[in-house]
């Protein structure tokens, strides 16, 4: 079925006659994106999908952790079956805290509340902090599920501009005087400070503090999404935001990139009474997060040389980003710019002078190869001329072949676009 097929049995249109005048207003912001119609391209047979920016499991010690998950259901399965707080529990609670200790990120499991993916943190935080045509600030380009987040719950995105260094403190800013002065409120700033999702850069060390003080001193709060921290192609970490100012930030963390995203454990970190008030909303949606799930992680936290396994996987993706700059290198047109990743899964692309990503797209899949266009990135209409390619599940062959299809759909266009 794709993603806009939906009659239903009886033959109404779900959008149309029958609900239609009942939805509520809020959720015309929930829409099928373009970007679903381009993954369900990407899982057509023979396709090159550099589209998906879905982690590489096939190293995860598979026999072990299904060993783990067996004695976890023999040992503790009454609890591991049953419901169980809305906090989520104390032992990965503890872990979680331990976990960002790695990156020097030093907190308490008072301050961790754990959620279904980091992605629910993100819309627990928007919910509680976001009435309609409040304002958000975010990178542009960022994250399309926080993009959906945002514009389901009616709060209006800045995009502030990024270069290699991440986000331009000046420019941030300049964008919080603009809207400000149009009289409107900001609430958070909302930034992938590490191997930004989609731009595969992070914001260079001597600008954290730049930014943290800025936002202090606006009274704006900042949401720092770190699911690609620990994925460093030289093992290095930088410094969180959170560390730099703990009550002014809320931290958002995920085991899908260091584990699994099949489990869904994710958390936000955030000053105590706001905890307790996001644990209620938490509550509201889905009681308490799974229960097996957080055990699960929490034997793999505990029993598993899992840092092994995160320094092996980042070496992987590290291998794999290094073929696909080689390959960029090789088989892309002049005037095709892209980024340069120390980390994280992706690296952002620019077409030719007067390229447009639109019109790439469909000689591209024909040519076998797919990729998400830049557009998906902004909430401005912007990136008409730029798109993302994830490194991350295909191998080093396929990664060349596919951006050397790329690179010629690429050239094609921009010929015709000479010519
Ligand atoms: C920047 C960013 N934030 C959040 C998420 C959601 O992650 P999770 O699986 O923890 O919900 C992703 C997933 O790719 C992401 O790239």
């Amino acid at each position: 079925m794709s993603a806009d097929s939906t009659t239903g049995p009886a033959g109404n249109d779900r959008d149309g006659s029958l609900h239609g005048a009942r939805f509520a207003a809020r959720a015309s912001g929930f829409h099928p994106s373009p970007v679903r119609a381009v993954f369900e391209v990407s899982m057509l047979p023979g396709m090159i999908s550099l589209a998906g920016g879905n982690p590489d499991l096939s190293a995860l010690p598979m026999a072990e952790i299904a060993d783990a998950a067996r004695t976890l259901l023999v040992e503790e399965g009454l609890d591991a079956l049953q419901y169980g707080s809305g906090a989520g529990t104390e032992t990965l609670r503890q872990a979680i805290s331990e976990v960002m200790a790695i990156e020097g990120a030093h907190t308490s499991p008072a301050n961790v509340q754990v959620t279904a993916g980091s992605q629910m943190a993100l819309e627990l935080v928007t919910t509680m902090f976001c009435d309609p045509g409040d304002v958000v600030l975010a990178e542009g380009p960022t994250y399309v599920g926080a993009l959906s987040v945002f514009e389901g719950l009616q709060a209006e995105v800045a995009h502030v501009a990024m270069d290699d260094d991440g986000l331009d403190p000046v420019l941030l800013q300049e964008r919080i005087d603009e809207v400000k002065s149009a009289g409107k409120t900001i609430k958070f700033l909302y930034t992938i400070p590490n191997f930004n999702n989609p731009a595969g850069v992070s914001l260079a060390v001597h600008r954290r503090q730049a930014v943290v003080d800025i936002c202090r001193a606006e009274n704006i709060a900042i949401v720092e999404d770190n699911p690609y921290g620990m994925i460093s192609f030289d093992g290095s970490y930088m410094p969180t935001l959170y560390s730099l100012d703990p009550d002014n930030v809320f931290y958002l963390g995920s085991f899908s990139k260091i584990f699994s995203p099949g489990v869904r454990i994710g958390w936000v970190v955030a000053p105590e009474q706001v905890r307790g008030r996001l644990q209620i909303a938490a509550e509201a949606t889905t009681i308490c997060p799974s229960m097996l799930s957080q055990m699960l992680v929490v034997r793999y936290v505990r029993n598993f040389d899992w840092r092994d396994y995160v320094e092996k996987s980042s070496a992987t993706y590290a291998a794999r980003c290094a073929a696909t700059m080689a390959a960029l290198e090789e088989h892309m047109p002049s005037g095709t710019t892209w980024t340069v990743p120390t980390g994280g899964f992706f690296t952002w692309i620019t077409l030719p002078e007067g390229c447009s990503v639109t019109e790439l797209l469909q000689p591209s899949i024909e040519n076998g190869v797919v990729f998400v266009p830049g557009i998906a990135f902004y909430a401005d209409g912007e990136g008409t001329n730029q798109l993302r390619v994830a490194f991350s599940f295909e191998d080093e062959s396929m990664l060349e072949e596919g951006i050397k299809r790329l690179g010629a759909t690429i050239a094609t266009l921009a010929a015709g676009q000479a010519g």
